[in-house]
């Protein structure tokens, strides 16, 4: 009975997680790894071939508003952890690309339910 429970609350815990996290997460992750070193370093003058790829590969799955604050939340999550980064170049990156997209300033404290439609 014991032993029936614990199965019932960690398939809880396994499926509330599960709701609350953007599915394709990781993937954008791995997307935008790339871009890395155009927005940490000031002398990359411009982003490579596979970070434009990357970003025009999750724009192009963009849908609606829900999308893009998803997209975002996962980027700043993503970034938590790289250390410091220039996140006035963010925006930069799909004019570098030449890809008629926006992107915001994604830093710490940018609110990512503010993103424009
Ligand atoms: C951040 O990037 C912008 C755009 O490239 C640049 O103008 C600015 O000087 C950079 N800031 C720092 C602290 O490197
Ligand atoms: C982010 O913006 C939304 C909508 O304007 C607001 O409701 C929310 O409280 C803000 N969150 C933070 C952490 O500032």
């Amino acid at each position: 009975m014991n032993c029936l429970l614990g199965f019932f609350a960690i398939f809880l815990v396994v499926s509330m997680s599960a709701m609350a996290s953007v599915p394709r997460c990781p993937i954008l992750m791995h997307e935008v790894r790339p871009c890395l070193k155009f927005i940490q370093g000031s002398r990359s003058r411009a982003p490579s071939e596979d970070c434009c790829e990357g970003v025009f590969d999750i724009y192009k799955r963009v849908k609606n508003k829900l999308d893009r604050v998803a997209i975002c939340s996962c980027i700043k999550k993503a970034l938590s952890d790289v250390g410091p980064y220039n996140a006035s170049r963010i925006p930069l990156i799909p004019k570098k690309c030449r890809l008629r997209i926006i992107l915001p300033p994604i830093d710490r404290k940018f609110n990512c339910s503010k993103v424009k439609v």
